[in-house]
């Protein structure tokens, strides 16, 4: 039925009607959001991707439209012609962009006919996300989505108009690759025509941008798709959008001035919102002092304290034990929470254990002083000195942590965030940016036996941190950096090894052999002894940042065809089987787990 739309053409979207249009002869095509009959009037709420527009359909105008619309029901594809007018008096609705007007219809087309959606497609849809991601393509006509992906249009445009602007080129790297290590396993691809052989999905394009400053393209980009076969959370997916760049001829401070004032930009263009530049510092060591992780959420204090050395004389075992130990005691003191009853305090010792704590010793500072389980094992000094180095003040609740530093800043910092929660602290109008450096070059895998990059291995030793890199690895600081909002990770990137001779002593440090090294990554090793140039970059998690300029819980919502948590997409069936011929051609014969 091609002409089904005869000689109409749309004149204008729904969202888009103002009091300006009153007068104007409209053709509007969407879809029917609700239709209520006032006995004998019938309006209809006419949705597409910019709005809704209210059409009001009176029988002595045209009967024939009248009774087509009687016939119409959700979902249905609506073509109407009519007239802008202004609403009757007592029915403007303030919360409706075009609710000042309505459509005086005087023809209507049906355009398709649609099945009852298993599910209502306004604002306040509460049905289970599963539901919504079997039917996606009509999750997606819901309007906060349909926001969210114009935004994200929005986003993407801006930056791809900064990064023009500022001499970036738009390379695209290739998806069929090796591995290209971030520390997640690999989404693998067979090879059909050398069997036996796998491509590996990029978890993101690193190398390639690294090999295009040794081209000689001196700035590069790309939005580009990145596949990490991970645990998922909230703001994890499988595969998900990298905004990645690599400059020449730079050091850290020219990466994090561009990259800032591209999120700036950002902020500006996509929701109105003026970002301070230069964004705020904390090298690494001090975030985990002060916040306990490398992600701190900076819009709100309740800093951790180091109570080690008053706890390392104290008569409480736990702390003193720890101190012992080389560990850490630190407490945080959540103000005016001396009301939290039993039951919070015991959710709050649950929420540190999963973080691998033994316990969360606390203390409610009353008129009469500390009540707290733990009060008996202090002098009053001691008493004094820990109300002290708190800033403790009645009514205040102190929790403590006493155990390894990885433990106790993990645990007291995700308690911080936590308390952030639950105290309304993070509002989500208020952005906070700040770049944490220096980090650790080296971590200690003691599962591996084996140093892991922090970052990844081809991330620069600080110069004069290299000499630790024999005599105290765990010392070298990084040339890396990542940018924090609100407690995100939304970016990160380094200054690269541009020198073969350290890159192949990065890899040793690594455990990664010689051979194993020429085997991985030779190209890279090869390419870094013709004129690689100092260079650096970073990439931002687009995903992330959008579900921060949306104001979304979940990563999921700003994507239009995600995956669940166990990295499957309910829309299409992703991932299915295949069948024997095609394993046969790959030369590929299953291995199927026993259940349990
Ligand atoms: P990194 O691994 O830190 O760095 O990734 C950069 C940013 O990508 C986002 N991100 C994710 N978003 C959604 N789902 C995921 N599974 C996921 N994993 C990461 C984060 C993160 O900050 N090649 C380096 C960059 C560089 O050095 O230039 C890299 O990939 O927001
Ligand atoms: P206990 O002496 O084991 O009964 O513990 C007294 C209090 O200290 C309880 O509130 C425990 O939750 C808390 N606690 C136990 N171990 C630790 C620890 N490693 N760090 C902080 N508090 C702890």
């Amino acid at each position: 039925m091609n002409d089904i739309l005869g000689d109409w053409k749309r004149t204008h979207y729904c969202g888009k009607l103002t009091s300006a249009d009153i007068g104007s002869e409209v053709c509007l095509m969407g879809w029917v959001q609700r239709r209520r009959d006032h006995g004998g009037l019938i309006f209809i709420d006419l949705r597409d991707r910019e709005g809704i527009a209210q059409l009001a359909l009176d029988p002595d105008r045209d009967s024939t439209a009248h009774a087509k619309a009687d016939k119409v029901r959700n979902e249905y594809v609506v073509a109407v012609k009519g007239v802008v007018s202004p609403r009757p008096e007592g029915t403007v609705n303030p919360n409706m962009a075009t609710g000042e007007v309505e459509i005086e219809v005087s023809e209507l087309k049906v355009l398709n006919t649609s099945k009852t959606p298993p599910f209502m497609l306004d604002e306040h849809v509460d049905v289970a996300e599963n539901i919504r991601l079997k039917h996606r393509y009509l999750d997606l006509r819901r309007p906060i989505l349909q926001r969210n992906m114009i935004l994200r249009h929005r986003v993407t445009r801006t930056v791809r108009n900064y990064l023009d602007e500022q001499g970036f080129l738009e390379i695209e790297t290739p998806v069929l690759t090796k591995s290209t290590p971030e520390g997640a396993r690999d989404y693998l691809v067979p090879s059909r025509v050398n069997s036996g052989n796998f491509f590996a999905l990029p978890q993101s394009p690193q190398l390639f941008k690294q090999l295009l400053m040794i081209s000689g393209y001196d700035r590069y980009c790309q939005i580009v798709k990145c596949f990490r076969d991970e645990d998922l959370r909230a703001d994890r997916q499988p595969e998900f959008t990298q905004i990645d760049c690599e400059m020449s001829f730079v050091d850290s401070d020219d990466v994090m001035s561009v990259m800032e004032n591209m999120i700036a930009r950002v902020f500006k263009e996509s929701i109105g919102v003026e970002v301070d530049t230069p964004m705020a510092r904390m090298t690494y060591a001090e975030a985990m002092d002060r916040f306990g992780v490398d992600n701190p959420d900076l819009r709100f204090d309740l800093e951790l304290v180091n109570l080690s050395d008053i706890a390392a004389g104290c008569g409480f075992k736990v702390f003193k034990d720890a101190v012992a130990n080389g560990g850490l005691v630190k407490g945080i003191n959540a103000k005016e929470c001396a009301r939290f009853s039993r039951k919070d305090l015991d959710n709050l010792t649950d929420f540190v254990k999963i973080y691998g704590a033994k316990g969360l010793a606390w203390v409610k500072i009353t008129a009469d002083g500390w009540q707290s389980p733990i009060a008996k094992f202090f002098t009053p000094e001691e008493l004094e000195q820990i109300n002290q180095a708190m800033d403790a003040e009645v009514g205040d609740l102190l929790m403590f942590v006493a155990d390894s530093a990885t433990i106790t800043n993990e645990a007291l910092g995700r308690l911080r965030g936590h308390l952030g929660d639950i105290l309304g602290f993070t509002d989500k109008n208020t952005f906070k940016f700040v770049w944490i450096t220096d980090f650790p070059l080296l971590e200690w895998d003691e599962e591996a036996k084996r140093h892991t990059a922090v970052h990844h291995p081809f991330t620069a030793p600080r110069d004069e941190d290299i000499p630790l890199l024999d005599s105290d690895p765990g010392k070298v600081r990084a040339k890396a950096y990542d940018l924090v909002l609100n407690g995100s990770e939304i970016g990160g990137g380094s200054i690269r090894i541009h020198d073969q001779s350290v890159q192949s002593k990065m890899f040793s440090m690594l455990g990664i052999g010689t051979e194993e090294a020429r085997e991985k990554f030779g190209f890279l090793l090869d390419a870094l002894e013709y004129g690689a140039p100092p260079h650096g970059g970073l990439a931002f998690g687009l995903d992330r940042l959008v579900m921060i300029l949306t104001g979304s819980d979940s990563i999921r919502d700003v994507i239009a065809f995600p995956k669940t948590q166990k990295a499957t997409c309910l829309l299409s069936g992703a991932p299915g089987k295949v069948a024997e011929k095609q394993l046969q051609e790959l030369s590929i014969r299953l291995r199927i787990k026993k259940n349990g």
